[in-house]
């Protein structure tokens, strides 16, 4: 009787629990999947079935996820939390989801992202999509932390387009040794430093789309030719084709095979090299040359000019010599004869100090 009773409450536990689907969701056993879209749900529901491989739980107010929010759902392998405001992620929140391969936590407002909050048991992680998550630029510092610490080893795709992401911490992405697809557009890059692509052997795609490049100097260009797989996206950036940009013109020529659409690459600035092809720009002469020419020409004019006006100066000179040629005779007599009287005074005390009875006349009489 009381075992019947306990058999019948477990039995309709078991069989609640295989069909319920949480309040406001959409459950489909057949297709794995559990939807719970634009509900205006506030936190991660309870209760989602164990057999879920896809879970959408988009388009809500959700701020924040922990360690609690996903538990029992070893089954997970594509998780969407897109279209959220979820602003702090904590470490190991989706750790115990041992299957996941896909996260999708774009359009959303992270300020706060723990140092551990993309581990996964298992480094089953392959595409992590932060397109458009980010608060604001100050949130990167955290992403580099995390994306360290988050054993992300085999993470294959990451989406970080859409972030106004300024500058890159140097080596942010040296843990991720299998990453094969970046993206990195419609942010405000101005530079790619030595280090900023680290460790990225396998890195097959680059997006580099609406960012802020101006031109890419050497360091950069040594940098993206560390990646010796990846082809290029560089499109809508404001390059300035003035002085200065003709190493990155040549590298774009010379590498046109790794470029996407290097034809469409064109000068934003000045206004005068507007819309011109930059393929072009390093056949073209863009005045620097002309000008280095220039400056020589104008030294050597200096030059001509100082020579002129020195010789001038000295025939001026020679000219005033010649006018005073009768004073100057006199004066050279004058000294002449000046010279000729110092040496004769000075001859002749010689003379008296050398001659004894001179000098013993001169002592007698001093007596
Ligand atoms: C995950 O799926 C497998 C096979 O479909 C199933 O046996 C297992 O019970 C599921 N896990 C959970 C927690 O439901
Ligand atoms: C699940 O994620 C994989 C990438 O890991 C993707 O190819 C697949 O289309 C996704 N499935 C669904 C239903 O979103
Ligand atoms: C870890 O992943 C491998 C394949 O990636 C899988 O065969 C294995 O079952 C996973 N282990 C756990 C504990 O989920
Ligand atoms: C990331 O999410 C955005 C918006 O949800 C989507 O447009 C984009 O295609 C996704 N990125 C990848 C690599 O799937
Ligand atoms: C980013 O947002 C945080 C939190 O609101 C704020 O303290 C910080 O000053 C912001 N940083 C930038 C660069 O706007
Ligand atoms: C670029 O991102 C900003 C927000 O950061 C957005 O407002 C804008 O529409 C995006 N531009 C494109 C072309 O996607
Ligand atoms: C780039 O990094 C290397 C070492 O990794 C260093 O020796 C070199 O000075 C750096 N170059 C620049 C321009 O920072
Ligand atoms: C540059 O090209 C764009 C589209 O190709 C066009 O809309 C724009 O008017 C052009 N600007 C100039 C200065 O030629
Ligand atoms: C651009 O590359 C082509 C070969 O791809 C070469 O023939 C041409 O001379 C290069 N132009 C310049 C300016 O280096």
């Amino acid at each position: 009787m009381l075992n019947s009773a306990r058999c019948i409450a477990i039995c309709a536990l078991l069989c609640c629990v295989h069909a319920s689907c949480p309040p406001r969701c959409e459950c489909s056993e057949a297709a794995h999947t559990v939807k719970c879209v634009s509900k205006d749900l506030r936190t991660v529901p309870a209760g989602i079935p164990g057999y879920t491989r896809n879970l959408f739980i988009t388009g809500n107010q959700i701020s924040r996820i922990g360690p609690d929010s996903f538990k029992g759902l070893d089954n997970v392998t594509n998780l969407s939390l897109s279209n959220n405001r979820i602003s702090e992620v904590e470490s190991h929140t989706f750790a115990g989801l041992r299957s996941l391969r896909s996260l999708d936590l774009s359009n959303n407002q992270l300020v706060v992202i723990h140092p551990e909050a993309f581990t996964v048991l298992n480094q089953s992680l392959r595409e992590l999509n932060l397109s458009r998550a980010l608060y604001n630029d100050s949130s990167v510092m955290d992403l580099a932390t995390s994306l360290r610490w988050s054993s992300l080893g085999s993470l294959q795709g990451l989406d970080l387009s859409h972030n106004s992401l300024i500058y890159l911490p140097s080596r942010i992405f040296s843990h991720l040794t299998s990453l094969r697809r970046l993206q990195l557009s419609n942010n405000s890059l101005v530079v790619i430093h030595n280090s900023t692509f680290s460790g990225l052997e396998h890195l097959e795609e680059l997006d580099l789309t609406l960012n802020a490049l101006k031109t890419v100097p050497e360091e950069g260009l040594r940098e993206l030719d560390s990646l010796p797989g990846a082809a290029f996206l560089l499109g809508e950036n404001p390059f300035t084709c003035t002085c200065g940009i003709e190493p990155f013109a040549l590298w774009l020529n010379r590498s046109q095979g790794r470029i996407k659409n290097s034809e469409g690459l064109v000068c934003a600035f000045p206004a005068s090299m507007r819309n011109t092809s930059m393929l072009a720009v390093s056949t073209l002469t863009l005045g620097c040359h002309q000008r280095d020419a220039g400056a020589d020409l104008a030294l050597q004019t200096s030059y001509v000019f100082l020579g002129v006006v020195l010789g001038f100066v000295g025939l001026i000179f020679l000219f005033v010599l010649y006018l005073n040629r009768k004073g100057i005779k006199k004066r050279i007599y004058d000294m002449r004869d000046a010279c000729r009287e110092v040496w004769e005074g000075y001859h002749y005390r010689f003379e008296i100090d050398s001659d004894p009875r001179l000098s013993q006349v001169s002592s007698s009489a001093d007596v």
